[in-house]
């Protein structure tokens, strides 16, 4: 059994970001090969309005290419309609993605910070009465490009709210990966101290200042044991300028590896699948284990 769970957000966080189409086929190839290598959880897609996120107005065609393996993988859904398309084709696990700050509500899901919720209420409920399992991301927890810091009673209060929707886990994301192991500890405390316990948390760092492998680390001695992660580095998010790559997968499984931490991930497998992919998008990947390891 492993002792962490590595969730892995290449397919969506990752492709949601490139300038360019990955045709469906080399997706759903990406995310067998992800499969394959160990990784228990593959968030897959997510059903946006295609014009938000054109990188990923075919989720539908990757899921029913996926079919029966495609199922059980979470699905980002902002609100019902989206969750009207994840339930059509018999997904079993979606995720909502709010946020704790004003502004990035209006950009990233044009609502305010509080209309956010009448968003998301229905969907999770509808999600819950049809048995599916659901996730729930707060946005902008370690600093906001607009607003700058967040204070943290705000970042945790928006996460509650969030989680008890319905939700089996809040994952914290450092969307301009501005976050450092201080203050991921102080945001886990105040956390903890608002009835969130460990073991519900994952934390979702990008690595735009370099910070996101120290997060991880400074994340897993307080006592989080679920990290998000993107194969090879890859990602952003297209509504948040700053941000960069989420921490590389392979980057994270090597640190673990040499804690004597099991993730149960095949890392020259891993490695494999990002070289591949690093060709299909015609760029090296920014991954420092990728790097050494295919050199
Ligand atoms: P809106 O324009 O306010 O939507 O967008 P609306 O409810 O007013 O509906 C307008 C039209 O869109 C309607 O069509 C709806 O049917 C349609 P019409 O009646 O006019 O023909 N529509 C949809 N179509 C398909 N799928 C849907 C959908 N919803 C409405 N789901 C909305 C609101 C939330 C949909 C929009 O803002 C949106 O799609 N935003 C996407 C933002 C996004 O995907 N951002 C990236 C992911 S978040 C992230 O990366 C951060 C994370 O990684 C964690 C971290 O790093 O911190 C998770
Ligand atoms: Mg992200």
């Amino acid at each position: 059994m492993p002792d962490v769970t590595i969730y892995e957000v290449g397919p969506r966080d990752g492709l949601q970001n490139e300038p360019g189409v990955v045709p469906v086929e080399a997706k759903a190839e990406f995310i067998e090969r992800l499969l394959a290598a160990g990784l228990p959880v593959v968030e897959a897609t997510s059903f946006v309005h295609p014009k938000w996120v054109p990188q990923l107005a075919d989720a539908g065609e990757l899921m029913t290419r996926l079919g029966e393996t495609g199922r059980r993988l979470p699905v980002l859904v902002p609100n019902e309609r989206g969750l009207d398309r994840a339930l059509e084709l018999g997904c079993e696990f979606v995720a909502i993605y709010g946020t704790a700050t004003e502004t990035f509500a209006r950009k990233n899901l044009n609502r305010s910070l509080d209309e956010q919720f009448a968003m998301f209420e229905p969907t999770v409920a509808r999600a819950r009465e049809a048995g599916l399992d659901v996730r729930a991301y707060v946005s902008m927890c370690w600093g906001d490009p607009w607003e700058g810091d967040v204070p943290v009673d705000q970042v945790v209060s928006v996460g509650k709210r969030l989680f008890d929707l319905g939700a089996s886990q809040l994952s914290l994301g450092d969307t301009i990966g501005v976050g450092t192991p201080g203050a991921v500890s102080t945001l886990l405390d105040a956390c903890n101290a608002a009835g969130l316990a460990d073991d519900v948390l994952a934390v979702h760092f990008h690595d735009t200042y370099g910070q996101a492998l120290a997060n991880a680390y400074a994340a897993w001695q307080h006592g989080v044991r679920t990290f998000d992660a993107s194969a090879g580095g890859l990602g952003g998010c297209p509504y948040a300028e700053s941000a960069t790559g989420n921490l590389a997968t392979e980057d994270l499984v090597w640190m673990f590896r040499g804690l004597g931490v099991e993730t149960g991930v095949d890392l020259d497998a891993l490695v494999a699948t990002s070289v591949w992919m690093a060709g299909v998008l015609g760029k090296p990947s920014v991954s420092r284990v990728v790097q050494a390891l295919a050199g």
